[in-house]
């Protein structure tokens, strides 16, 4: 089976963290898609992901510079899907079943494995609604590695803070090969 990833962007400051995972991924032999929501284009621009990935980078879905209908093509592609950082609005829209932007619309047509890797404040984690989505895709099936527990973007100290750059590898192999 090809190592075919799907990589989505959210918005997120932790979003300066994923060239080097897709540069790990690359290394491991993963063809690499990338994703970004319109928010996450305001933290790293999609030129800094073309230039890495070596591909297009997917940020809208009714742009078509070649005849293909995104979200589909892109999850015929994928074998994995990496949502990271993943926010708290990205987990709300796949556990509400909405589908009202690029990546969230393939996720919808993905039947492979979904990995979230959430990155965000104590105060949003710890919401019960994130909590309440989390626990409910996890039920579904949907993997997360992280966050973990530390200083985060904002100062503070508590847990958010996106999963180590190799913990994230380790669990998109083990994924692929479960
Ligand atoms: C400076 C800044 C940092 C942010 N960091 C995060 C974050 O780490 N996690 C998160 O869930 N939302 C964060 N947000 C809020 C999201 O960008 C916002 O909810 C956005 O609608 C997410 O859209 P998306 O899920 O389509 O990318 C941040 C916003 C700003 C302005």
């Amino acid at each position: 089976m090809e190592k075919n990833i799907a990589i989505g962007i959210c918005g997120s400051i932790a979003a300066y963290k994923v060239p080097s995972i897709i540069r790990t991924l690359q290394d491991s032999g993963w063809n690499v898609k990338i994703i970004m929501t319109k928010a996450a284009t305001k933290f790293i621009t999609p030129l800094t992901f073309e230039t890495i990935s070596k591909n297009q980078v997917y940020t809208d879905m009714f742009k078509k510079d070649v005849w293909e209908i995104s979200h589909i093509s892109l999850s015929d592609f994928a074998k994995i899907i990496l949502v990271v950082p993943a926010t708290a609005n990205i987990i709300g829209k796949v556990a509400c079943g909405i589908a009202d932007d690029l990546l969230s619309s393939t996720i919808m047509a993905f039947s492979g494995k979904v990995i979230f890797a959430p990155a965000m404040n104590v105060r949003m984690w710890e919401n019960p609604i994130v909590q309440e989505n989390v626990k409910k895709l996890k039920n579904l099936g949907y993997v997360f590695v992280g966050p973990e527990t530390g200083k985060l973007a904002d100062g503070r100290t508590g847990t958010g803070r996106l999963a180590d750059i190799k913990k994230i590898v380790d669990v998109v192999e083990k994924t692929f090969h479960s």
